[in-house]
């Protein structure tokens, strides 16, 4: 029998629905008998604010620390629009990002076959996308020092945010990136601004050694960053594996959601570094915000959310065949033209959240008959 501790955080905004789906899985899973998932659950952003003063308290910090994975939802609204910067629900994600060293965000763009159609692109242009990005999580922008807006005193303002990379960080990250590269198309498409940044040169050059140095057998290309999401929209399928930094993979992995058909459809992983027992702290959350013009409506995707509890499987349980299952009801309930409101197409049936997840958990049920 294999045990896992999950630390389940809804979030705020569809965040608590599409979680609910997956809750209905963990459950199913513990009733199959082989697998037992112990689940907590706590508040992160808005929801904590509320009840916290702060985006995350320190003891689910801890139980965040001590899980075998984390599984995410969404934070955010504008609710809290006017609360403290430091206790804005975005902190909350931050945190455990940075507190538990999840460098490596994967964010997995695959279009279904299904759904080809829904994309914004052209069929034939998205038909069988397979992209991969890898955002750096825990330096750059998001991070730098000093951050901060000054009073000039004279009306004007000056806000200040650092983008800052040292070697190690960007060194661990291509790394990631080439290994996985290596059991996918064996293609890696860097992205920076080094005819702007320095930070972008410095990119440039260590991507460059490591590649050199250690996956010589892998292609690489360096790619401008803007370049790349003009290149992403044009002919998406000539990337397989994309290394980015933190603020350029936010909005890299957005473009690359969008074509799939959906943002409701797209999982992430967040990795940090093994330990000495070769286990490795891990957050799992879709893509997607927390749509709050959506939330309490049941018309949100719980798929993103569901394929990002697949992740988890695959990466932080070792339940690769589970893991397999879950794509698959999710890609049999596709082909059969169920969907919610995100990628309603004509002649397709329309459902909500919750019959999203019953439809996924009946094919799970098929799955193992
Ligand atoms: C994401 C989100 C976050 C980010 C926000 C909510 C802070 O856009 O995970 O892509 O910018 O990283
Ligand atoms: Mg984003």
């Amino acid at each position: 029998m294999s045990t896992f501790d999950l630390l389940i955080l809804p979030g705020d905004g569809i965040g608590t629905e599409i979680m609910t789906e997956v809750d209905r899985i963990i459950t199913w899973f513990n009733k199959q008998g082989n697998i037992t998932f112990n689940c907590e659950h706590d508040l992160v952003g808005g929801a904590a604010y509320d009840a916290h003063g702060c985006a995350i308290t320190d003891a689910a910090m801890e139980k965040a620390q001590k899980a075998d994975a984390v599984i995410f939802g969404a934070v955010g609204g504008p609710k809290w629009d006017d609360v403290p910067y430091e206790a804005r629900p975005e902190a909350g994600l931050l945190r455990l990002r940075k507190d538990l060293g999840l460098f490596a965000n994967l964010r997995p763009a695959i279009c279904y076959p299904a759904l080809a159609e829904s994309s914004s692109l052209k069929t034939e242009l998205v038909e069988g996308l397979d992209i991969l990005i890898v955002r750096e999580l825990t330096g750059g922008v998001y991070f730098g020092e000093p951050k901060e807006i000054t009073d000039l005193g004279d009306g004007q303002k000056r806000a200040v945010d650092t983008q800052l990379y040292e070697t190690y960080e960007i060194d661990r990250i291509a790394r990631v990136a080439f290994d996985l590269a290596g059991k996918r198309g064996s293609l890696v498409h860097s992205a920076e601004k080094r005819n702007v940044m320095k930070t972008g040169v410095l990119w440039h050059e260590v991507v460059s050694k490591v590649h050199q140095e250690s996956f010589s057998d892998i292609k690489l290309e360096h790619i401008l960053a803007d370049n790349c999401a003009m290149q992403l929209v044009r002919t998406p399928k000539q990337f397989d594996v994309i290394v980015t930094d933190n603020l350029f993979g936010d909005i890299l992995s957005d473009v690359a959601a969008m074509l799939t058909g959906s943002l409701g459809m797209l999982p992430s992983a967040s990795l940090g570094a093994a330990d000495e027992n070769g286990k490795t702290k891990a957050m799992y959350e879709p893509v997607h915000g927390s749509a709050p013009d959506i939330a309490g409506q049941g018309k949100a995707n719980p798929i993103a959310m569901i394929a990002s509890f697949a992740m988890a499987l695959r990466y932080s349980c070792n339940l690769s065949a589970e893991a397999d299952m879950v794509d698959k009801a999710v890609a049999n309930v596709l082909d059969q033209g169920l969907r919610t409101a995100d990628i309603m197409q004509d002649g397709k049936q329309l459902i909500t959240t919750s019959e999203m997840g019953t439809a996924i958990l009946n094919e799970l049920e098929d799955l193992v008959a």
